[in-house]
C-alpha cells in the first residue's frame, strides 16, 4: 500500500503519534494553541532553513507556521520522522524548542518541525497528504 490512512479523532491535544508511511516513521502531532502560537512568533530570519519542504506546496514556500501545517486545520503538523542530518528518529516534546530532538548529534526542531539547531541543514519533510474527513488523513 503506498498511502496510509490516520484517524486523527483518535490524538488527543499535545499528543504526537507515530504512524509508518511507505517504511517510514511518520509523525501526526495534534498541537496546542501555545505550540501553534510559538510556532507563528518565530521569524523566518531566525530559521536555519527558511523553505517550508511541504510536498504540497511548491519548492520555494517560506517556512511559515501556516506553510509546515495542514491546510486550514493549524493544529495538525505532520512530518516524515526521519532527522534530516543522517537519517536518526528525533524524538518529541523534547528539547528547547518543544519540538523534536535527535537523540544522535542533538538535532533540535521547533513546534512547526524546523530546524533550529544542527547539524541537521533542513525542516523535517512534510510528505504529501490530504483530509479525506474532518477526521481522517491520507498520507502519500
Ligand atoms: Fe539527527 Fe545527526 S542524525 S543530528
Amino acid at each position: 500500500l503506498s498511502s496510509t490512512e490516520v484517524d486523527l479523532s483518535q490524538i488527543q491535544e499535545g499528543q504526537i503519534v507515530t504512524v509508518k508511511w511507505r517504511g517510514k516513521p511518520v509523525f501526526v502531532w495534534n498541537r496546542t494553541a501555545k505550540d501553534i502560537e510559538e510556532g507563528k512568533a518565530t521569524q523566518i530570519s531566525a530559521l536555519l532553513d527558511p523553505l517550508a519542504r511541504n510536498a504540497n506546496l511548491p519548492a520555494d514556500a517560506p517556512a511559515t507556521d501556516e506553510n509546515r501545517a495542514a491546510k486550514d486545520q493549524e493544529k495538525w503538523l505532520v512530518v516524515i520522522g526521519i532527522c534530516t542530518h543522517l537519517g536518526c528518529v528525533p524524538i518529541g516534546h523534547m528539547g528547547e524548542y518543544d519540538g523534536f530532538f535527535c537523540p544522535c548529534h542533538g538535532s533540535e526542531y521547533d513546534s512547526a518541525g524546523r530546524v533550529r539547531r544542527g547539524p541537521a541543514p533542513e525542516n523535517l519533510a512534510v510528505p504529501p497528504y490530504a483530509f479525506v474527513s474532518d477526521t481522517k488523513i491520507s498520507i502519500g
